[in-house]
Protein backbone atom coordinates (compact mmCIF):
# COMPACT_ATOMS: atom_id res chain seq x y z
CA UNK A 1 0.00 0.00 0.00
CA UNK A 2 1.42 3.49 -0.70
CA UNK A 3 1.51 6.58 1.06
CA UNK A 4 -1.47 8.39 -0.63
CA UNK A 5 -3.73 4.83 -0.33
CA UNK A 6 -2.79 4.71 3.10
CA UNK A 7 -3.79 8.54 3.74
CA UNK A 8 -7.06 7.91 1.70
CA UNK A 9 -7.76 4.65 4.37
CA UNK A 10 -7.87 7.35 6.85
CA UNK A 11 -9.29 9.86 6.35
CA UNK A 12 -12.01 7.55 4.67
CA UNK A 13 -11.93 5.59 8.19
CA UNK A 14 -11.83 8.85 10.38
CA UNK A 15 -15.11 10.22 8.18
CA UNK A 16 -16.85 6.77 9.31
CA UNK A 17 -15.63 6.30 12.30
CA UNK A 18 -16.88 10.15 12.92
CA UNK A 19 -20.41 9.44 11.48
CA UNK A 20 -20.61 6.39 13.61
CA UNK A 21 -19.46 7.20 16.78
CA UNK A 22 -22.27 10.65 16.80
CA UNK A 23 -24.65 7.23 15.58
CA UNK A 24 -23.83 5.22 18.71
CA UNK A 25 -23.82 8.33 21.25
CA UNK A 26 -27.26 9.52 20.01
CA UNK A 27 -28.41 6.39 20.54
CA UNK A 28 -26.98 5.08 23.82
CA UNK A 29 -28.12 8.50 25.41
CA UNK A 30 -31.98 7.50 24.62
CA UNK A 31 -31.87 4.91 26.99
CA UNK A 32 -33.00 5.90 30.29
CA UNK A 33 -31.02 6.64 33.22
CA UNK A 34 -30.82 4.08 36.08
CA UNK A 35 -28.10 3.41 38.89
CA UNK A 36 -28.18 -0.39 39.04
CA UNK A 37 -25.16 -2.66 37.48
CA UNK A 38 -23.36 -4.93 38.64
CA UNK A 39 -20.21 -4.55 37.06
CA UNK A 40 -19.65 -1.34 38.65
CA UNK A 41 -20.09 -2.97 42.63
CA UNK A 42 -18.24 -5.56 44.96
CA UNK A 43 -15.09 -7.12 43.38
CA UNK A 44 -15.84 -5.35 39.68
CA UNK A 45 -15.93 -1.80 41.08
CA UNK A 46 -13.17 0.62 39.15
CA UNK A 47 -10.85 1.99 41.43
CA UNK A 48 -10.85 5.55 41.84
CA UNK A 49 -7.02 6.55 41.45
CA UNK A 50 -3.50 5.84 39.55
CA UNK A 51 -1.09 3.89 42.38
CA UNK A 52 2.37 3.02 42.36
CA UNK A 53 4.23 1.15 45.06
CA UNK A 54 7.48 0.31 45.74
CA UNK A 55 6.84 -1.57 49.33
CA UNK A 56 5.36 -4.70 48.99
CA UNK A 57 4.93 -7.28 51.26
CA UNK A 58 6.15 -10.86 50.17
CA UNK A 59 5.63 -14.18 51.64
CA UNK A 60 7.65 -17.22 50.83
CA UNK A 61 10.08 -16.81 48.25
CA UNK A 62 10.19 -15.44 44.86
CA UNK A 63 11.62 -17.55 42.15
CA UNK A 64 15.01 -15.63 41.10
CA UNK A 65 14.43 -16.52 37.24
CA UNK A 66 11.20 -14.69 37.20
CA UNK A 67 12.33 -11.19 35.80
CA UNK A 68 9.71 -9.08 34.30
CA UNK A 69 6.12 -8.04 34.79
CA UNK A 70 3.29 -9.72 35.38
CA UNK A 71 0.22 -7.59 33.69
CA UNK A 72 -3.06 -7.72 34.17
CA UNK A 73 -5.24 -6.01 32.24
CA UNK A 74 -8.73 -5.28 32.38
CA UNK A 75 -11.84 -2.24 32.20
CA UNK A 76 -11.83 0.37 34.53
CA UNK A 77 -14.25 3.48 33.76
CA UNK A 78 -13.25 6.58 34.37
CA UNK A 79 -16.61 8.10 34.42
CA UNK A 80 -19.67 6.04 33.74
CA UNK A 81 -23.30 8.90 32.47
CA UNK A 82 -25.38 5.67 32.53
CA UNK A 83 -25.46 2.46 34.88
CA UNK A 84 -27.72 1.38 32.51
CA UNK A 85 -26.46 0.75 29.66
CA UNK A 86 -22.64 0.49 30.91
CA UNK A 87 -21.03 -2.53 29.34
CA UNK A 88 -18.26 -4.45 31.34
CA UNK A 89 -16.68 -5.21 27.91
CA UNK A 90 -16.59 -1.69 26.62
CA UNK A 91 -15.12 0.31 30.07
CA UNK A 92 -11.87 1.88 29.52
CA UNK A 93 -8.83 0.14 29.84
CA UNK A 94 -6.39 0.19 32.87
CA UNK A 95 -3.28 -2.08 33.22
CA UNK A 96 -1.76 -3.35 36.47
CA UNK A 97 1.86 -4.59 36.88
CA UNK A 98 4.05 -6.27 39.24
CA UNK A 99 7.53 -6.30 38.28
CA UNK A 100 9.93 -8.58 39.99
CA UNK A 101 13.56 -8.98 39.14
CA UNK A 102 15.87 -11.50 41.09
CA UNK A 103 13.80 -12.87 43.87
CA UNK A 104 12.40 -9.41 44.32
CA UNK A 105 9.13 -7.72 43.86
CA UNK A 106 10.25 -4.08 42.96
CA UNK A 107 7.22 -2.50 42.44
CA UNK A 108 3.09 -2.23 41.66
CA UNK A 109 1.50 0.18 39.71
CA UNK A 110 -1.88 0.52 37.49
CA UNK A 111 -2.27 3.13 35.11
CA UNK A 112 -5.08 3.76 32.57
CA UNK A 113 -3.88 3.07 28.84
CA UNK A 114 -3.89 6.51 27.31
CA UNK A 115 -6.03 6.60 25.00
CA UNK A 116 -7.26 10.03 23.23
CA UNK A 117 -10.38 9.66 25.42
CA UNK A 118 -8.82 8.87 28.70
CA UNK A 119 -6.00 11.23 28.29
CA UNK A 120 -8.11 14.37 27.64
CA UNK A 121 -10.25 13.71 30.30
CA UNK A 122 -7.69 13.38 32.52
CA UNK A 123 -5.84 16.63 31.06
CA UNK A 124 -2.68 14.60 29.85
CA UNK A 125 -0.91 15.10 25.84
CA UNK A 126 -1.95 12.75 23.51
CA UNK A 127 -0.28 9.89 22.55
CA UNK A 128 1.35 9.52 18.74
CA UNK A 129 -1.41 8.22 16.09
CA UNK A 130 -4.63 8.17 16.45
CA UNK A 131 -7.63 5.45 16.89
CA UNK A 132 -8.79 3.69 14.80
CA UNK A 133 -12.98 3.00 14.85
CA UNK A 134 -15.68 5.14 16.35
CA UNK A 135 -14.71 3.36 19.90
CA UNK A 136 -12.01 4.57 21.09
CA UNK A 137 -11.36 1.50 23.94
CA UNK A 138 -8.27 -0.54 25.07
CA UNK A 139 -9.27 -3.29 27.50
CA UNK A 140 -9.34 -6.66 26.85
CA UNK A 141 -5.64 -8.34 26.46
CA UNK A 142 -1.75 -7.51 27.06
CA UNK A 143 1.03 -8.92 25.79
CA UNK A 144 4.67 -8.17 25.15
CA UNK A 145 5.99 -8.14 21.42
CA UNK A 146 8.46 -6.61 19.45
CA UNK A 147 10.71 -4.89 22.58
CA UNK A 148 7.10 -3.31 23.74
CA UNK A 149 3.86 -3.92 25.57
CA UNK A 150 0.78 -3.76 23.67
CA UNK A 151 -2.69 -3.34 24.78
CA UNK A 152 -4.59 -5.99 22.35
CA UNK A 153 -8.49 -5.11 21.76
CA UNK A 154 -10.97 -6.60 19.08
CA UNK A 155 -13.19 -5.45 16.93
CA UNK A 156 -11.42 -2.87 15.13
CA UNK A 157 -9.51 -0.91 17.54
CA UNK A 158 -5.63 -0.40 17.19
CA UNK A 159 -3.31 -1.66 19.79
CA UNK A 160 -2.05 0.57 22.00
CA UNK A 161 2.03 0.41 22.75
CA UNK A 162 2.97 0.95 26.41
CA UNK A 163 6.81 1.34 27.65
CA UNK A 164 7.85 -0.80 31.02
CA UNK A 165 7.07 1.53 33.10
CA UNK A 166 3.49 1.44 31.85
CA UNK A 167 2.80 4.98 30.12
CA UNK A 168 1.16 4.74 26.90
CA UNK A 169 3.05 5.57 23.61
CA UNK A 170 1.35 5.55 20.45
CA UNK A 171 -1.78 3.76 18.45
CA UNK A 172 -0.71 1.37 15.77
CA UNK A 173 -1.02 -2.07 14.51
CA UNK A 174 2.13 -3.01 16.25
CA UNK A 175 4.90 -1.26 14.35
CA UNK A 176 3.46 -1.34 10.68
CA UNK A 177 1.82 1.30 8.96
CA UNK A 178 -1.30 -0.99 8.26
CA UNK A 179 -4.51 0.22 8.75
CA UNK A 180 -6.47 -2.81 9.77
CA UNK A 181 -8.16 -4.33 12.80
CA UNK A 182 -6.32 -6.77 15.43
CA UNK A 183 -7.73 -8.98 17.86
CA UNK A 184 -7.53 -9.86 21.78
CA UNK A 185 -6.06 -13.43 20.99
CA UNK A 186 -3.20 -13.72 18.63
CA UNK A 187 -1.18 -17.28 18.87
CA UNK A 188 2.55 -17.14 18.86
CA UNK A 189 4.19 -19.58 17.01
CA UNK A 190 7.12 -20.78 19.58
CA UNK A 191 9.41 -21.61 16.41
CA UNK A 192 9.41 -18.00 14.84
CA UNK A 193 7.44 -15.93 17.59
CA UNK A 194 5.25 -14.54 15.01
CA UNK A 195 1.55 -13.24 15.16
CA UNK A 196 -1.19 -15.78 13.99
CA UNK A 197 -4.72 -14.02 14.38
CA UNK A 198 -8.09 -13.97 13.14
CA UNK A 199 -9.27 -10.20 13.09
CA UNK A 200 -12.62 -8.73 12.29
CA UNK A 201 -13.71 -5.00 12.07
CA UNK A 202 -17.17 -4.30 13.98
CA UNK A 203 -18.14 -2.04 10.65
CA UNK A 204 -17.36 -4.91 7.79
CA UNK A 205 -19.63 -7.64 8.74
CA UNK A 206 -19.10 -9.44 5.63
CA UNK A 207 -15.37 -10.32 6.03
CA UNK A 208 -12.39 -11.66 8.84
CA UNK A 209 -8.73 -11.77 7.76
CA UNK A 210 -6.05 -14.13 9.01
CA UNK A 211 -3.16 -12.24 9.87
CA UNK A 212 0.49 -12.63 10.64
CA UNK A 213 2.37 -9.61 12.32
CA UNK A 214 6.12 -10.65 12.18
CA UNK A 215 8.87 -10.67 14.83
CA UNK A 216 9.41 -6.93 14.32
CA UNK A 217 5.65 -5.94 14.08
CA UNK A 218 5.07 -5.83 10.61
CA UNK A 219 2.10 -7.35 8.67
CA UNK A 220 3.56 -10.51 6.93
CA UNK A 221 0.44 -12.15 5.94
CA UNK A 222 -3.23 -11.05 5.30
CA UNK A 223 -5.59 -13.05 4.11
CA UNK A 224 -9.40 -12.06 3.70
CA UNK A 225 -12.25 -14.39 4.40
CA UNK A 226 -15.94 -13.88 3.69
CA UNK A 227 -18.64 -14.27 6.57
CA UNK A 228 -21.89 -13.25 7.37
CA UNK A 229 -23.86 -11.31 9.89
CA UNK A 230 -20.29 -10.22 11.40
CA UNK A 231 -20.13 -12.77 14.04
CA UNK A 232 -17.71 -12.25 16.61
CA UNK A 233 -14.27 -13.87 17.01
CA UNK A 234 -12.83 -13.37 20.30
CA UNK A 235 -10.26 -16.40 20.00
CA UNK A 236 -9.01 -18.54 17.21
CA UNK A 237 -7.15 -22.02 17.03
CA UNK A 238 -3.77 -22.25 15.56
CA UNK A 239 -2.13 -26.10 14.89
CA UNK A 240 1.76 -26.07 13.05
CA UNK A 241 -0.18 -26.05 9.96
CA UNK A 242 -3.66 -24.71 10.18
CA UNK A 243 -5.65 -21.45 11.54
CA UNK A 244 -9.12 -22.49 13.23
CA UNK A 245 -11.97 -19.84 12.57
CA UNK A 246 -14.64 -19.99 14.74
CA UNK A 247 -17.69 -18.79 13.05
CA UNK A 248 -19.90 -19.09 16.05
CA UNK A 249 -23.92 -17.63 16.52
CA UNK A 250 -22.87 -14.34 18.21
CA UNK A 251 -23.06 -11.51 15.42
CA UNK A 252 -23.41 -8.00 15.39
CA UNK A 253 -27.23 -6.01 16.03
CA UNK A 254 -28.50 -3.13 14.42
CA UNK A 255 -31.57 -3.96 16.75
CA UNK A 256 -29.20 -3.63 19.53
CA UNK A 257 -27.25 -0.58 18.27
CA UNK A 258 -30.40 1.20 17.59
CA UNK A 259 -31.95 0.12 20.73
CA UNK A 260 -28.53 2.12 22.29
CA UNK A 261 -26.51 -0.67 23.57
CA UNK A 262 -22.79 -0.21 23.82
CA UNK A 263 -22.01 -3.57 22.57
CA UNK A 264 -24.34 -4.34 19.76
CA UNK A 265 -24.10 -8.38 19.37
CA UNK A 266 -26.88 -10.68 20.03
CA UNK A 267 -27.18 -14.82 19.81
CA UNK A 268 -28.48 -15.34 16.27
CA UNK A 269 -30.47 -18.06 15.37
CA UNK A 270 -30.05 -17.81 11.72
CA UNK A 271 -26.55 -17.97 12.25
CA UNK A 272 -25.20 -21.59 11.41
CA UNK A 273 -22.32 -22.71 13.98
CA UNK A 274 -19.28 -23.46 12.57
CA UNK A 275 -15.16 -23.80 12.50
CA UNK A 276 -13.14 -23.36 9.16
CA UNK A 277 -9.64 -24.37 8.83
CA UNK A 278 -7.53 -22.29 6.73
CA UNK A 279 -3.91 -23.48 6.02
CA UNK A 280 -1.12 -21.52 7.21
CA UNK A 281 -0.06 -20.69 3.35
CA UNK A 282 -3.52 -20.81 1.97
CA UNK A 283 -6.28 -18.30 0.99
CA UNK A 284 -9.62 -17.93 1.37
CA UNK A 285 -10.39 -20.66 -1.29
CA UNK A 286 -8.81 -23.37 0.95
CA UNK A 287 -10.75 -23.18 3.43
CA UNK A 288 -12.65 -26.20 4.93
CA UNK A 289 -15.38 -25.58 7.24
CA UNK A 290 -16.70 -27.92 9.89
CA UNK A 291 -20.63 -27.68 10.80
CA UNK A 292 -21.35 -27.68 14.81
CA UNK A 293 -24.35 -27.49 16.90
CA UNK A 294 -24.95 -24.09 18.16
CA UNK A 295 -22.89 -23.37 20.79
CA UNK A 296 -19.88 -20.43 21.13
CA UNK A 297 -16.04 -21.08 22.23
CA UNK A 298 -14.73 -17.26 23.19
CA UNK A 299 -11.24 -18.78 24.47
CA UNK A 300 -9.06 -22.26 23.57
CA UNK A 301 -6.46 -24.16 25.20
CA UNK A 302 -4.20 -25.25 22.08
CA UNK A 303 -4.90 -27.08 18.42
CA UNK A 304 -2.70 -29.75 16.54
CA UNK A 305 -2.36 -32.11 13.93
CA UNK A 306 -2.50 -35.66 13.49
CA UNK A 307 -0.28 -37.56 12.09
CA UNK A 308 -3.75 -38.58 9.75
CA UNK A 309 -4.12 -35.23 9.02
CA UNK A 310 -7.10 -34.41 11.88
CA UNK A 311 -6.62 -31.82 13.92
CA UNK A 312 -7.16 -31.82 17.63
CA UNK A 313 -8.67 -28.58 19.34
CA UNK A 314 -9.39 -28.00 22.91
CA UNK A 315 -11.71 -25.49 24.14
CA UNK A 316 -13.79 -23.90 26.69
CA UNK A 317 -17.50 -24.21 25.42
CA UNK A 318 -20.18 -22.18 26.48
CA UNK A 319 -24.29 -23.68 25.28
CA UNK A 320 -25.32 -20.27 24.68
CA UNK A 321 -24.80 -16.24 25.33
CA UNK A 322 -25.31 -13.13 24.64
CA UNK A 323 -29.10 -13.46 24.78
CA UNK A 324 -29.52 -10.92 27.69
CA UNK A 325 -26.05 -9.39 27.97
CA UNK A 326 -27.05 -5.46 28.10
CA UNK A 327 -24.25 -4.84 31.14
CA UNK A 328 -22.17 -7.82 31.10
CA UNK A 329 -21.94 -11.68 30.42
CA UNK A 330 -25.29 -12.37 32.94
CA UNK A 331 -26.93 -15.33 30.55
CA UNK A 332 -26.82 -19.13 32.90
CA UNK A 333 -25.17 -20.66 30.68
CA UNK A 334 -23.14 -23.64 31.00
CA UNK A 335 -19.99 -23.91 30.59
CA UNK A 336 -17.30 -27.18 29.98
CA UNK A 337 -14.16 -28.12 28.65
CA UNK A 338 -14.26 -30.08 25.71
CA UNK A 339 -12.30 -31.96 23.15
CA UNK A 340 -13.01 -31.87 19.25
CA UNK A 341 -11.48 -33.79 16.79
CA UNK A 342 -11.79 -32.31 13.11
CA UNK A 343 -11.95 -35.84 11.20
CA UNK A 344 -11.13 -34.63 7.43
CA UNK A 345 -12.07 -38.15 6.08
CA UNK A 346 -15.77 -37.49 7.15
CA UNK A 347 -15.65 -33.88 7.14
CA UNK A 348 -17.19 -34.40 10.17
CA UNK A 349 -16.20 -32.98 14.01
CA UNK A 350 -16.44 -35.24 17.23
CA UNK A 351 -17.03 -33.31 20.54
CA UNK A 352 -15.68 -35.67 23.94
CA UNK A 353 -16.34 -33.67 27.32
CA UNK A 354 -12.80 -33.65 29.59
CA UNK A 355 -14.52 -31.76 32.54
CA UNK A 356 -17.79 -30.24 33.06
CA UNK A 357 -17.08 -27.61 35.87
CA UNK A 358 -17.92 -24.08 34.21
CA UNK A 359 -14.50 -22.76 33.71
CA UNK A 360 -12.73 -20.05 31.66
CA UNK A 361 -9.03 -18.60 30.93
CA UNK A 362 -7.88 -22.01 29.30
CA UNK A 363 -3.67 -21.38 29.64
CA UNK A 364 -0.71 -24.04 28.58
CA UNK A 365 2.74 -24.12 28.89
CA UNK A 366 2.83 -21.73 25.54
CA UNK A 367 6.50 -23.41 24.47
CA UNK A 368 4.00 -26.32 23.15
CA UNK A 369 1.28 -23.86 21.26
CA UNK A 370 -0.01 -25.41 18.21
CA UNK A 371 1.47 -28.66 18.99
CA UNK A 372 0.74 -32.03 21.34
CA UNK A 373 0.71 -31.30 24.75
CA UNK A 374 0.10 -32.78 28.99
CA UNK A 375 -1.23 -29.94 30.71
CA UNK A 376 -4.01 -27.57 30.52
CA UNK A 377 -4.86 -24.60 33.36
CA UNK A 378 -7.65 -23.07 33.41
CA UNK A 379 -9.75 -21.41 36.43
CA UNK A 380 -13.49 -22.85 37.42
CA UNK A 381 -16.05 -20.29 37.17
CA UNK A 382 -19.14 -22.38 38.62
CA UNK A 383 -19.90 -25.49 40.43
CA UNK A 384 -19.60 -29.09 38.25
CA UNK A 385 -22.99 -29.00 35.90
CA UNK A 386 -24.82 -25.68 37.13
CA UNK A 387 -25.04 -22.69 35.22
CA UNK A 388 -22.27 -19.70 35.62
CA UNK A 389 -23.59 -16.72 37.71
CA UNK A 390 -21.40 -14.16 37.08
CA UNK A 391 -22.94 -11.92 39.47
CA UNK A 392 -23.09 -13.94 42.86
CA UNK A 393 -19.22 -14.74 42.42
CA UNK A 394 -18.13 -17.61 44.97
CA UNK A 395 -14.85 -18.28 45.64
CA UNK A 396 -12.98 -20.20 42.86
CA UNK A 397 -10.10 -22.49 42.05
CA UNK A 398 -7.18 -22.85 39.69
CA UNK A 399 -7.60 -26.22 37.74
CA UNK A 400 -5.01 -27.82 36.31
CA UNK A 401 -5.74 -30.77 33.77
CA UNK A 402 -3.15 -33.74 32.84
CA UNK A 403 -4.34 -34.83 29.54
CA UNK A 404 -2.25 -37.66 29.35
CA UNK A 405 -3.08 -39.35 32.85
CA UNK A 406 -7.02 -37.77 32.07
CA UNK A 407 -6.91 -36.29 35.89
CA UNK A 408 -7.53 -33.28 36.53
CA UNK A 409 -6.64 -31.23 40.15
CA UNK A 410 -7.67 -28.18 41.94
CA UNK A 411 -5.95 -25.41 43.95
CA UNK A 412 -7.92 -23.16 46.57
CA UNK A 413 -7.03 -19.22 47.14
CA UNK A 414 -9.51 -19.36 49.78
CA UNK A 415 -13.11 -18.74 50.99
CA UNK A 416 -12.86 -15.18 50.11
CA UNK A 417 -11.15 -14.72 46.97
CA UNK A 418 -11.20 -15.22 43.58
CA UNK A 419 -8.68 -15.76 40.91
CA UNK A 420 -8.36 -14.20 37.51
CA UNK A 421 -6.83 -15.65 34.80
CA UNK A 422 -3.50 -18.15 36.02
CA UNK A 423 -0.08 -18.01 33.36
CA UNK A 424 2.11 -21.20 33.62
CA UNK A 425 5.88 -19.71 33.13
CA UNK A 426 8.22 -22.73 33.01
CA UNK A 427 11.51 -22.65 35.72
CA UNK A 428 13.65 -22.54 33.11
CA UNK A 429 13.71 -22.89 29.41
CA UNK A 430 14.49 -26.50 29.12
CA UNK A 431 12.23 -27.81 31.82
CA UNK A 432 10.56 -30.30 30.97
CA UNK A 433 6.15 -29.86 30.37
CA UNK A 434 4.52 -28.60 33.46
CA UNK A 435 7.08 -27.70 35.74
CA UNK A 436 6.62 -24.17 36.27
CA UNK A 437 5.06 -21.54 37.77
CA UNK A 438 1.47 -20.82 37.78
CA UNK A 439 0.89 -16.97 38.52
CA UNK A 440 -2.33 -14.72 38.95
CA UNK A 441 -4.03 -11.73 40.35
CA UNK A 442 -6.37 -12.81 43.68
CA UNK A 443 -9.28 -10.98 44.34
CA UNK A 444 -11.07 -10.58 47.41
CA UNK A 445 -14.55 -10.96 47.10
CA UNK A 446 -15.73 -8.80 49.32
CA UNK A 447 -14.74 -5.46 47.14
CA UNK A 448 -12.42 -4.02 49.72
CA UNK A 449 -9.26 -6.16 50.46
CA UNK A 450 -6.45 -5.55 48.74
CA UNK A 451 -5.69 -8.17 46.03
CA UNK A 452 -2.41 -10.21 45.77
CA UNK A 453 -0.17 -11.97 43.17
CA UNK A 454 0.16 -15.41 44.08
CA UNK A 455 2.90 -17.52 42.65
CA UNK A 456 2.45 -21.31 43.18
CA UNK A 457 4.77 -24.15 41.91
CA UNK A 458 3.37 -26.59 39.81
CA UNK A 459 4.70 -29.36 41.26
CA UNK A 460 2.81 -28.53 44.68
CA UNK A 461 -0.75 -27.88 43.50
CA UNK A 462 -3.09 -27.79 46.80
CA UNK A 463 -0.03 -27.06 48.94
CA UNK A 464 1.31 -23.21 50.32
CA UNK A 465 2.28 -21.27 47.71
CA UNK A 466 5.67 -20.69 46.69
CA UNK A 467 5.55 -16.92 47.49
CA UNK A 468 2.13 -14.17 47.82
CA UNK A 469 2.48 -10.42 47.40
CA UNK A 470 0.33 -8.42 48.94
CA UNK A 471 -0.89 -5.78 46.62
CA UNK A 472 -1.53 -2.14 48.19
CA UNK A 473 -4.90 -1.56 46.40
CA UNK A 474 -7.47 -3.74 45.29
CA UNK A 475 -7.47 -4.81 41.42
CA UNK A 476 -10.97 -5.38 39.86
CA UNK A 477 -11.95 -8.03 38.13
CA UNK A 478 -11.28 -7.80 34.93
CA UNK A 479 -9.84 -9.90 31.53
CA UNK A 480 -6.42 -11.24 30.85
CA UNK A 481 -3.16 -11.55 32.52
CA UNK A 482 0.53 -11.80 31.03
CA UNK A 483 3.69 -12.18 31.66
CA UNK A 484 6.88 -10.24 29.57
CA UNK A 485 10.29 -10.46 30.35
CA UNK A 486 12.52 -8.03 30.43
FE1 LIG B 1 -10.41 -13.12 25.93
Amino acid sequence: MNRTSIRNEIVNNKLVSSVVGKFLSFHQSRVPYSPDNPFLVGPFAPVTEEVFSSDLVVHGEIPSSLNGIFLRMGPNPLEVENPANYNWFMGDGMVHGLRLKDGQALWYKNRYVGTHHIHKKLGREKIKGEPRGPVDVANTNIIGHAGKIWTITESGPFPVALDHELNSLKYGLFNSKDNYPFTAHPHVDPDTGELHAICYDALLPMQVYYQVIDQSGQVKKRVSIPVKHGPMMHDCGMTKTKMLVLDFPVTFSIERMLQGMQLPYSWNEKHPARIGVLPKNGDAQDIKWFDVDPCIIFHSFNAYDLVNGDIIFDACVHTKTFTDSIQGPVDKQLIQFERWTLQFGTQTLKREVISKIPQEFPRLDERFVGKPYRFAYSISVGNEGEPVDNINLKANNLLVHDLLKGESYKHSYGDDYFTGEVIFLPKHSESEEGDGWLISYIHALDGIKPSKVVILDSKKIGQNPQATIDLPVRVPLGFHANWVDI
